[in-house]
């Protein structure tokens, strides 16, 4: 399979951390639900591909998100207590409690910077999910479980436009307070650009949260999810959410398409001489048969052109 040449850039992080959401991310958003033991075995073929991270569903109500109304079956058929981390979502109480069943060591509450998708996503203001979440972080730390914190519509919002950077950075630092390990900037609806993703990390990095308390979850609707990951790898960010495939958005979010590919960010990252662990061919291979279980062609250029699509072989 050709790989690119690597040209290392020494100013770049040596090495990153690709946090993989497909399963998650990727399938919450079909429209079709995926049998559980396709889930399953997409999972563990992540996992044999070199991901160190695989996030795997949701404890959310599966009124909202039926893709992922097997959250506790799927979690009882994967590996999630073995080597590689397998995170769950999980909005309130209800979530923790339904996680803390089934021995999760991981989870991520998943906030919103602006006011109306706090209600569309989480039926609740943007005041009352600090509220919400203040439980769920408490008691999961004193369980011992590790504590992700997504913030979403960081750099704009379908319903209200612009998003301000000062807003974005003070839900953040609320969400991350609350005892998060890791915060995750979203760009829900694909809408950032390199410069406005350069300026956010500074406004972090001057709020107090260095980079390796931050990761970045870029959207590709409008093609600009790759250059977003090489301003924040520029910028020295190690860790990158991606989704195999290039599946994904949130059905609450109007317009939110598909994750930043993971392929597309391995393959840049190879030639940057940046070590991801990732056997892209593997990776590849589990794109297409995911692909075929979904009936549709994955998005992802690098998938196209490594699978022999775009040559028609
Ligand atoms: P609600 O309707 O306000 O819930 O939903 P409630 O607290 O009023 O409870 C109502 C009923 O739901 C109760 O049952 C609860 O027990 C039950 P009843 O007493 O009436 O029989 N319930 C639950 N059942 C199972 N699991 C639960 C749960 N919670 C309550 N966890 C809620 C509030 C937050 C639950 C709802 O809005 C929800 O599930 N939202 C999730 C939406 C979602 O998953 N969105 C996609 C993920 S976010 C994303 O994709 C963005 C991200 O990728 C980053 C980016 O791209 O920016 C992370
Ligand atoms: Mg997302």
């Amino acid at each position: 399979m050709r790989e690119p040449q690597p040209v290392r850039d020494p100013s770049l992080p040596p090495r990153v951390t690709i946090y993989e959401v497909g399963p998650r991310d990727g399938l919450q958003n079909e429209q079709a639900v995926v049998p559980l033991d396709v889930k399953v075995e997409f999972i563990a073929r992540l996992v044999a591909a070199g991901l160190p991270i695989v996030e795997a569903t949701s404890f959310v109500h599966p009124k909202w998100v039926p893709q992922l109304a097997d959250a506790a079956e799927l979690i009882d058929l994967v590996d999630h207590e073995g080597p590689t981390p397998m995170p769950v979502l999980v909005p309130n109480e209800r979530g923790l409690e339904r996680a803390l069943e089934k021995g999760v060591k991981h989870i991520a509450i998943f906030g919103s910077a602006t006011e109306t998708f706090a209600q569309r996503n989480l039926n609740r203001s943007l005041d009352e999910q600090f509220t919400m979440f203040e439980p769920v972080v408490r008691r999961a730390r004193a369980a011992g479980m590790d504590v992700r914190a997504y913030v979403s519509m960081c750099f704009g919002d379908p319903w209200e436009g612009n998003v301000a950077v000062e807003q974005v950075v003070d839900v953040g630092r609320r969400l991350f307070d609350l005892g998060a390990s890791q915060l995750s900037l979203g760009d829900t609806i694909g809408v950032g650009t390199p410069g406005h993703v350069t300026a956010l990390l500074a406004a972090f990095n001057d709020a107090g949260l260095p980079n390796e308390r931050l990761a970045v979850h870029f959207h590709d609707t409008y093609g600009q999810a790759l250059s977003n990951a090489y301003a924040a790898l520029q910028a020295g960010i190690t860790t990158f959410d991606a989704s195999a495939g290039g599946l994904g958005g949130c059905p609450y979010a109007e317009s939110a398409t598909g994750n930043l590919a993971t392929e597309d960010l391995v393959w840049m990252l190879q030639g940057l001489g940046v070590e991801t662990g990732v056997d892209l061919p593997q990776l590849v291979a589990t794109s297409v048969w995911m692909a075929a279980q979904l009936g549709r062609p994955s998005p992802s250029r690098v998938v196209a052109a490594l699978s022999g699509r775009e040559s028609g072989r």
